[in-house]
Parts: structure tokens; sequence; C-alpha cells
């Protein structure tokens, strides 16, 4: 699918640009925001480049990477930024990740989002599986995921290599069967 634009009840996604650096810089660049992800925060160039990868995996075919800008609905400054990436080997199943910038959280936001997500991949891609992995110590991405009706998997130990430590990561997920009970966006 190209030209990604959809909306929910108070968000809009739409495709990243190289418009969006300084806005997903605030949210990759900020320790804070990173705290719980497998890497430090990123500078500038290193987001920038992010976005040029992202802008040119969405021409490939078949596309499997989705990275999209997350505003609200007026379509004003990215405040966040949603990931989808099909598996190349299982490309009924995907995984997702999502960052907000802090003086964002807190209020809902990360839930719908997640819920926008969800119906943007078993409504419009047609996938079976979507997944996230979080560290264990994510509190706010745990319920968000939760509330927003992913399943709690388990646990991958040792699944990625962070700050000098293994850390392991809780899975989450949702099928497109269960969703259909959760598709109020
Ligand atoms: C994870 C993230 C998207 C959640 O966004 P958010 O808008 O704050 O989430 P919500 O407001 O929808 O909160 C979801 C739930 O978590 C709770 N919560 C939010 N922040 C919390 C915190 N720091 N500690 C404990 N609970 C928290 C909320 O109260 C809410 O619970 P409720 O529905 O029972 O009220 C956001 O914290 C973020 O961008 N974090 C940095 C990147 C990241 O960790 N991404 C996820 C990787 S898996």
């Amino acid at each position: 699918m190209r030209h990604v634009e959809i909306s929910g009840r108070r968000l809009r996604l739409r495709e990243v640009t190289i418009e969006d650096v300084d806005a997903l810089h605030a949210v990759y660049g900020d320790p804070t925001a990173t705290e719980h992800l497998p890497f430090d925060p990123r500078t500038r160039e290193e987001v920038e480049e992010s976005i040029i990868e992202a802008m040119k995996s969405s021409e490939t075919e078949p596309r499997r990477l989705y990275v999209l800008a997350v505003t609200d609905l007026d379509g004003g400054e990215a405040f966040g930024v949603a990931r989808l990436h099909i598996e190349a080997d299982h490309p009924h199943s995907a995984e997702i990740g999502l960052g907000l910038r802090p003086d964002h959280w807190g209020r809902g936001i990360g839930t719908d989002l997640i819920r926008l997500i969800l119906a943007f991949g078993f409504r419009d891609l047609r996938l079976h599986r979507i997944w996230g992995a979080r560290s264990p110590a994510n509190t706010a991405a745990q319920l968000a995921m939760l509330v927003a009706g992913m399943v709690e998997e388990g646990r991958i130990r040792h699944h990625v290599r962070a700050r000098g430590a293994w850390r392991d990561s809780i899975v989450h997920s949702a099928l497109e069967d269960e969703w259909e009970g959760h598709r109020d966006v």
C-alpha cells in the first residue's frame, strides 16, 4: 500500500517525510522517550538517515515497512511515530513499534495509536497477526497494549542487548479475529 493516510477519533497517521526530522528527533533523541528502547538517544543525523531509509523502503515491492508520522486530526506537527514491519518469511504477520513525544504521554494517546495501527494492519493490510515487544519495565507500553486489546504472550529471554547488558522482551500480540471486538478506533 502506498501513500498511507488514515485517521481515528483524534489521531492521524501519514507517511513520514524529510520535513519530520526535528519532530521525530524530539522522540528518538530524547533520553526519557528512549529509556526502555534498545538503543541510545539518536542524533539528528541518525534520525534523518532512518527517515531516508524508511522513505526508500516505502517504494519497494512488496512493501514491508511502514513508518508513519502521528499528528492530530488537523495534521499539525508530528508528535510521534508508528512503525509496522511485515515479516519477510511470514507475510501474514507484522511487528509494530511506537513512540510519542513525552509531553503527550499519559492522556490515552498511546492506546489510541495502537488501536489505529491495529486497524490499519488488519483492515487495510489484511494481516492476521500483529505483535510488539517491550521492555519488562515499560509499564506504559504494557498498559497501552493491553487496553488496546493486545494479549501478553510471553517472554523472550535476552532478546536484545541494551546499554551493555542483555535484556528480556515481553511480547504482546493481537489476532485478526480477536480484533473484530476492538475495532472502535
Ligand atoms: C508507550 C507510550 C507510547 C504510551 O503512550 P501514552 O500516551 O503515555 O499511553 P496512554 O496514555 O495510552 O497510557 C496507557 C496506560 O498506561 C498508563 N501509564 C502511562 N504512563 C505510565 C507510566 N509512566 N507508568 C505507569 N503507567 C503509565 C496510563 O495511565 C494508561 O493506563 P489506563 O488506561 O489504565 O489509564 C509512551 O509512553 C511512549 O512513547 N514511550 C516511549 C517509547 C516506547 O516505550 N515505546 C513502546 C515500545 S514497546
